[in-house]
């Protein structure tokens, strides 16, 4: 892995993003970089995330850890690198204590592991509101990960939010607590009563603690816990902005995105997003930087396929309305799909059992709710938007799943087929063609994938180490999304393992 170690000795600020709806393996470059990093910041999201790190230990055996808030560099925290959850982030300190507790039962340290003191603090009536918002939105709900996001970050710009440094102030802690509440509680009382009870009595919320059935928050448990949870976390809250912007230029740091481009606040197919800017100004700010302070930025594309998890417009998903509907349907999982479609193949004509079988294959079953990811072949039009914002230089990351595909088809454009729609000075007309994303739900979900085929490798590409020796099908299909998108690959990954890398 040299070639790591020379683009961050030349980069110095290197930042690992993702192109698409998440899910494309941050955690498994998070983890190489590490290696050669001396600093590794987490700067947007929370526990929303999950990145995967795979790596064989002393006896040669598979072992996995799935990180959510910490920095997927913690497995190099016995070698002095430091971890850190920047200021960008918002963080659920339970969640937090869950993490490193399973650090500890593993046998691994957490010792240069730092909060920053400004990362936004998620509170029992963020997931509550999330929870609720979601169970009273019908179809047109966002599919959230229900752990308290968003509504973190709406009191972050309504300026009535929390920080993790009030933790270690209580007098403070209660009185902005206090604050933050009258509002909420005002608003709760206009929901359901036994669906508010019902959601405050699951376990992800501590079975009930927080509620009282008059005021709605039991106040005084809220502080209690959180101010214990204050205590526990306070050796490793601490100005990370400060520390990070003092290394820049004398320390390798890697900076660690998490969602991704597509689910971007700012840039993604909004309203179905996550609440912070995913792409690398974000990631940046969030870790206490500029964004010109970023040397490189490497984009991921899971390349030639594509996953969402949740709802919203997905103009490629394997097999439409159906896949959607069957992946949100709150039951289906990696047991439900091996039992009822064991005999799907990745090459069905019937398009919602290949994607079932390209699920499959790829093991793409969320990290954080276990909901099956929808699956879909690679839309360029959405990939030209996203490298607006990453800048051309990509990661490709699982090729190997569609090894037994024999044909391969990748979206170039659209076809409009929606009501007429005022675009600025523009009408958009039903069979327009559209190859510039217009990034809006209400256009988006009336778009038709045009495509164009390829014939697969139908090979494994285990032991494949340079680029050259890659199936010449392969390589003639990167060629082609580089040729269509001006997308730079520096990395080819064909494997979860530190070791299935391939430099261009
Ligand atoms: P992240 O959220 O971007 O970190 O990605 P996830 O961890 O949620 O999902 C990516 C999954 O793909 C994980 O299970 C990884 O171990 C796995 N993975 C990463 N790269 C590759 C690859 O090149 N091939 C295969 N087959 N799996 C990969
Ligand atoms: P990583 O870092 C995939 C999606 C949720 C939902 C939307 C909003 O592992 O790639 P939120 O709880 O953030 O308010 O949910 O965003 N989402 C992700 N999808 N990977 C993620 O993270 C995600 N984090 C959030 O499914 O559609
Ligand atoms: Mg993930």
């Amino acid at each position: 892995m040299e070639e790591i170690r020379s683009l961050l000795e030349l980069h110095k600020v290197v930042a690992v993003t993702c192109n698409q709806w998440g899910d494309t393996g941050k955690g498994k470059f998070a983890d190489l970089f590490a290696e050669f990093a001396d600093i590794i910041v987490r700067g947007t999201g929370g526990d929303n995330a999950g990145h995967t790190i795979c790596w064989k230990d002393e006896l040669g055996e598979t072992k996995e850890l799935v990180t959510h808030l910490l920095p997927s560099g913690i497995l190099y925290d016995s070698f002095g690198k430091h971890n850190i959850i920047g200021s960008g982030t918002v963080v659920n300190p339970r969640a937090l204590i869950g993490e490193i507790e399973s650090l500890k039962k593993m046998g691994l340290s957490y010792d240069y592991l730092r909060i920053a003191l400004n990362a936004k603090l998620i509170l029992p009536q963020h997931i509550l509101v999330d929870r609720l918002k979601e169970s009273s939105s019908g179809a047109g709900k966002i599919g959230t990960t229900g752990k308290g996001i968003g509504p973190a970050y709406v009191d972050h710009y309504n300026r009535t939010g929390l920080i993790m440094n009030h933790l270690l102030n209580p007098d403070i802690f209660v009185k902005k607590l206090r604050e933050n509440l009258l509002d909420k509680t005002r608003l709760l009382k206009t929901y359901d009563p036994w669906l508010v009870e019902n959601i405050f009595q699951q376990e992800y919320l501590e079975s009930g603690i927080y509620y009282n059935a008059k005021n709605i928050f039991d106040v005084d448990a809220i502080i209690e816990k959180y101010l214990a949870y204050g205590k526990e976390l306070k050796d490793l809250i601490t100005d990370t902005d400060s520390f990070v912007r003092q290394a820049v230029g004398r320390l390798m740091i890697l900076l660690e995105g998490a969602q991704g481009a597509l689910l971007s606040i700012d840039h993604g197919t909004y309203p179905y997003v996550t609440a912070s800017d995913c792409t690398v100004a974000g990631l940046a700010k969030g870790a206490g930087l500029n964004p010109e302070d970023v040397g490189l930025s490497l984009g991921i594309v899971k390349a030639p396929y594509i996953t969402r998890v949740g709802g919203g417009p997905f103009p490629t998903e394997m097999g439409g309305d159906e896949s959607e509907k069957w992946c949100n349907n709150g039951w289906s999982s990696r047991e439900t799909e091996d039992e009822n479609f064991f005999q799907a193949s990745v090459n069905d004509a019937g398009e919602f059992s290949q994607g079932v079988a390209i699920r499959r294959a790829g093991n793409e079953y969320g990290k954080t709710t276990k909901r099956p990811r929808r699956t879909g072949w690679l839309d360029l039009v959405l990939l030209r938007h996203a490298l607006i914002y990453s800048g051309p230089d990509t990661i490709l990351t699982k090729v190997d799943v569609l090894n037994d595909c024999e044909t391969i088809k990748i979206c170039t454009a659209y076809k409009y087929v929606g009501p007429d729609y005022q675009y600025g000075s523009s009408i958009l007309k039903t069979g327009c063609k559209i190859d510039e994303a217009i990034i809006l739900s209400d256009v988006l979900e009336h778009c038709q994938p045009i495509y164009q085929e390829f014939p697969g490798w139908k090979q494994s590409l285990k032991g494949i180490s340079t680029f050259g020796s890659l199936p010449s099908e392969l390589r003639q299909i990167i060629d082609f999304i580089s040729l269509e998108t001006g997308m730079n690959p520096r990395i080819v990954s064909t494997g979860p393992e530190r070791s299935e890398t391939i430099f261009v």
